[in-house]
């Protein structure tokens, strides 16, 4: 019986005896790379920054969600290792591609990233090798893009080498799900493509879910976050209608969050942030113009999501407004630039264009983030309030409130803050002291 490749991959997969390589060694590429190194296989980490390398290969973790130890364990193990050299890559067996999909400045899809991953890959393949794609892109990019830069080497995708699609779902922060616990779809070229990429992640991932085309499996991942792009939409929208009917949004979505079906809960806020959300719904938008169709929904959504941090500033201008004072002039303590709660990320972050637009305005505007001290922008350095005292707090017209980490003391916020815009509503369940507070929807409080 002739041993075919695909025989031996499966045996080297099921064995944890072969070498995974993972390029991209970020938010998604890392926690899979450790993820298969605890698993047993070989992992090369190829990464194109020398800094992230060199921190790695120091058993350091730039990666909030991965613990230094982990790293420091198995990069002293040799199980991890991480590299800038790419002919490492030679040695894999199975490839997983965890590079950028960012958009360019017309909101178009800026695949040079997954392009240039590519190229990496074809220079450094082989007969047995399995390929995964899990950057978020639009439908077709894994059979458009990748399939033909293998078969220029005369590969045969699903005999000789195997080509799939697995949309990445970290959740950075989520102290629930991780990497391993949260179910990856695979979607191959062909059924012994997927039947490769389900038995590699089934290894480390308690549950793989195969669908029958990459096609599927990226449609999967942008339906994902244009549900949460439009339903975080439409609950901002929800909160403009409330502001405007005397109602308070966040009491209305409790209420409706009491029927056990039929409903799932969302949170208005001052606008969505991320690598995620923002972008992903684009690159389905940009592949649907391609074919003549306008994306309604994506595009609705994403146009009230980005209008809310000027409704912020709106409500920073009122409520100073109401204190005799103007936004120019005034100083601004914007709580949390971080885009979501308890990470320290700042890409796409509203609190970004909050402050943006207060400063555009003439308010002298600081920050405080106990994850963020200082980050960059447009190549200048900010560098936040490192400590929190009553005389910042006091010192400022107007506190805004964007993110709500968990580890802030907002009742001091309370005590000694003369006016707080709460964009995430952490304030309603706390002792209404000093500050009066305005929320995105109606309702002041602390009046
Ligand atoms: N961050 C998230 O929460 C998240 C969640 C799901 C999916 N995704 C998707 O996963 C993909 C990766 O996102 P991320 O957040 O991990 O990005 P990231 O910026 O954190 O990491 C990407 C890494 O890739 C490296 N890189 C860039 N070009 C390279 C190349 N040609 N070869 C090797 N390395 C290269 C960068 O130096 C960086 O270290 C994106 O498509 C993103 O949309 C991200």
């Amino acid at each position: 019986m002739t041993v075919t490749v695909k025989d031996e991959l499966l045996q080297k997969i099921k064995g944890r005896s072969g070498t995974v390589g993972v390029i991209g060694m970020g938010y998604v590429g890392l926690p899979l790379a450790v993820e298969f190194a605890k698993g047993g296989f070989h992992v090369i980490g190829f990464d194109v920054s020398d800094r992230v390398v060199k921190t790695l290969m120091r058993g350091e973790s730039h990666i909030q969600d991965v613990p230094n130890e982990d790293v420091a364990k198995l990069v002293k193990s040799g199980n991890l290792i991480a590299t800038t050299d790419a002919s490492e890559l030679r040695k894999a067996d199975a490839v997983s591609i965890a590079v950028p999909t960012p958009l360019v400045k017309t909101r178009d899809p800026d695949m040079s990233y997954v392009l240039a991953a590519a190229q990496t890959v074809a220079e450094n393949a082989h007969p047995g090798l399995l390929i995964v794609l899990e950057s978020t892109t639009y439908p077709g990019t894994t059979r458009e893009l990748l399939q033909p830069r293998l078969e220029e080497l005369g590969l045969v995708v699903g005999k000789d080498v195997f080509l799939a699609f697995s949309p990445e779902r970290v959740d950075p922060g989520n102290p629930v799900y991780h990497t391993k616990n949260t179910p990856k779809v695979v979607g191959g070229i062909t059924p012994a493509c997927s039947e490769m990429a389900a038995a590699l992640y089934a290894t480390v991932i308690d549950t793989v879910v195969p669908v029958s085309s990459p096609e599927a499996a990226e449609l999967t991942k942008l339906l994902e976050n244009t549900f949460r792009s439009v339903n975080i939409g439409l609950v901002n929208e929800m909160a403009i209608m409330c502001d405007k009917l005397g109602v308070d949004v966040w009491e209305v979505i409790e209420a409706a969050g009491t029927k056990p079906f039929g409903f799932m809960k969302f949170t208005p806020g001052p606008g969505i942030g991320g690598h995620c959300i923002p972008l992903d719904p684009h690159y389905l938008a940009w592949k649907m113009r391609t074919l003549n169709y306008k994306t309604r929904f994506i595009d609705l959504a994403s146009e009230i999501n980005s209008e809310m941090p000027a409704y912020v500033v709106e409500k920073v201008a009122r409520g100073l407004n109401q204190d005799r004072k103007a936004v120019n002039g005034s100083r601004v303590l914007v709580m949390g630039i971080a885009y979501k709660r308890d990470i320290d990320d700042v890409r796409e972050s509203p609190a970004l264009d909050v402050i943006r637009l207060l400063e555009e305005q003439g308010a002298e505007v600081v920050f405080h983030d106990p994850y963020i001290r200082t980050f960059r922008e447009d190549g200048h350095v900010r560098n936040g309030i490192e400590k929190l005292t009553k005389e910042e707090v006091q010192k400022a017209d107007a506190v805004v409130i964007v993110t709500d980490h968990r580890n802030v003391d907002y009742q001091f916020l309370m005590d000694n803050a003369t006016l707080i815009i709460d964009s995430r509503n952490v304030t309603s369940k706390l002792r209404q002291t000093h500050a009066r507070v305005v929320t995105l929807a109606a309702v002041p409080r602390g009046d």
